[in-house]
C-alpha cells in the first residue's frame, strides 16, 4: 500500500491568491485592457476560449516571433502554446510575414485563383503525395467538407471516429463512446444548442482496437474513418505497431474511405506522419500550422476518391478502384 498525501486545500487557495496578486502587480496594462475588453466582449475576449487560462486577467500580447512572446507589459515568455499549434513552426516566420504583406497590397479576396495557385497545388501534391487538393479556412471546415464528400460519394451515412478524438468544431465528431453500446456514440456534454441528434450517424471505437473497428465497418454502411494517425488531443496515444496497416486493410475491404487529419501530426516530418510511415490515406487533411499561422486548411485526395459527378443532386460515377466502393454508389 502506498501512503496517500493529502493536499491541504487552504494552502492551495493561499498559493493561488498569491500568484493572482503577483500577476496583477506585474501586468497593470493587461489588467486595464482586460477591464476595457470586458465591456464589449462576451467573457471579455474576442474568442471565448482565450479565457481558458488561469490568469485573473487575460494576458494581452504585444508581439510574438519564433517561439517567443512579449506581453503589453513588456515581459518576455517562451511560448509553449504556440497558438494551440497554429504557430507550431514559429510565430510569423519571415517568408510568411513577407508573403502576407505583399498579398495585402494585391487584393485580399477575389473569389478567383491567382497566377500562383497552380504552383501551390503542385507543391501540395509533391509534399503530401496526393494528386487533388482543395483549400478551406479551418480544419473544422475541411473536415466538415470531407465528411460530406465521403457520404455523397459512397452513398453511406455513417462516420467512424476514435474515442477521445478532436477534429475541430464538427458536430458529427463531438461525440464520445457509448459505454452501453459497442460502437455506439453519445453527444459530448460540451455541445450546446444542438437540436439535432448530431451523434446519430457517428460510430466511436477505441483507438488501437482492430476488432472494434472491424465490427463498426462490417455492415458496409460507413462512408469514412476520420482519424489522427496518433491521438494528440487525448494525451498523446501512438498507434500500436501494425495498427494502421491493418486498419487501412479493413477500410479497403469494407469500401470505407480512410481520412487522416494531420493538423497536429504534421510536425512528424516533411509530408507529415503518413508520409513518414508509408501510409496512403484516401483523403488527407491539415490546417493551422500548414499556412504558418494564417487561417487556412488543405485537404487532398486520391484521383479515385473524388472522381464523380453531381447531377441534379445525385452523385454518380464514384468507383474508386483502390477502395473498391460499390460501382455507381
Ligand atoms: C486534429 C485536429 N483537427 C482539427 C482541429 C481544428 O482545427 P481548426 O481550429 O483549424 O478548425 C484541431 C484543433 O486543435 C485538431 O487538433
Amino acid at each position: 500500500m502506498h501512503d496517500t498525501v493529502a493536499i491541504d486545500p487552504a494552502r492551495l487557495q493561499a498559493l493561488l491568491q498569491r500568484e493572482r496578486a503577483h500577476f496583477g502587480r506585474h501586468h497593470p496594462r493587461s489588467v486595464a485592457l482586460s477591464a476595457q475588453a470586458q465591456q464589449h466582449y462576451v467573457f471579455g475576449v474576442p474568442l471565448h476560449w482565450m479565457r481558458d487560462w488561469p490568469t485573473p486577467a487575460s494576458l494581452f500580447v504585444q508581439h510574438a516571433r519564433g517561439a517567443d512572446l512579449t506581453c503589453v507589459d513588456g515581459h518576455g515568455y517562451a511560448d509553449f502554446c504556440l497558438g494551440d499549434t497554429g504557430a507550431m513552426f514559429g510565430h510569423s516566420p519571415e517568408p510568411v510575414a513577407a508573403a502576407v504583406a505583399e498579398q495585402a497590397y494585391r487584393g485580399l479576396t477575389c473569389m478567383l485563383p491567382d497566377e500562383r495557385s497552380a504552383q501551390v497545388g503542385q507543391w501540395l501534391a509533391e509534399r503530401f503525395g496526393l494528386p487533388r487538393w482543395q483549400l478551406a479556412m479551418t480544419t473544422s471546415d475541411a473536415n466538415r467538407f470531407v465528411i460530406r464528400w465521403a457520404r455523397a460519394i459512397t452513398a453511406r451515412p455513417y462516420l467512424v471516429v476514435f474515442d477521445g478524438c478532436y477534429h475541430g468544431a464538427v458536430d458529427d465528431t463531438l461525440v464520445d463512446r457509448d459505454p452501453q453500446q459497442r460502437g455506439g456514440s453519445v453527444r459530448r456534454p460540451s455541445v450546446l444548442g444542438q437540436v439535432h441528434a448530431h451523434h446519430a450517424y457517428t460510430r466511436v471505437v477505441p483507438f488501437n482496437d482492430l476488432e472494434a473497428l472491424q465490427d463498426a465497418l462490417a455492415d458496409g454502411q460507413v462512408a469514412a474513418v476520420l482519424a489522427e494517425p496518433a491521438l494528440t488531443n487525448f494525451g498523446l496515444v501512438p498507434p500500436q505497431p501494425g495498427f494502421w496497416d491493418a486498419a487501412q486493410a479493413l477500410c479497403q475491404r469494407h469500401g470505407t474511405l480512410l481520412v487522416l487529419d494531420e493538423t497536429h501530426t504534421l510536425s512528424t516530418g516533411v509530408g507529415g506522419w503518413a508520409r513518414a510511415h508509408g501510409l496512403t490515406p484516401d483523403v488527407w487533411v491539415a490546417g493551422k500550422a500548414v499556412a504558418g499561422g494564417v487561417p487556412c486548411a488543405v485537404y487532398g485526395c486520391t484521383d479515385g476518391s473524388m472522381s464523380f459527378r453531381v447531377e441534379s443532386n445525385t452523385v454518380t460515377g464514384a468507383s474508386p478502384a483502390r477502395t473498391g466502393w460499390p460501382a455507381g454508389a
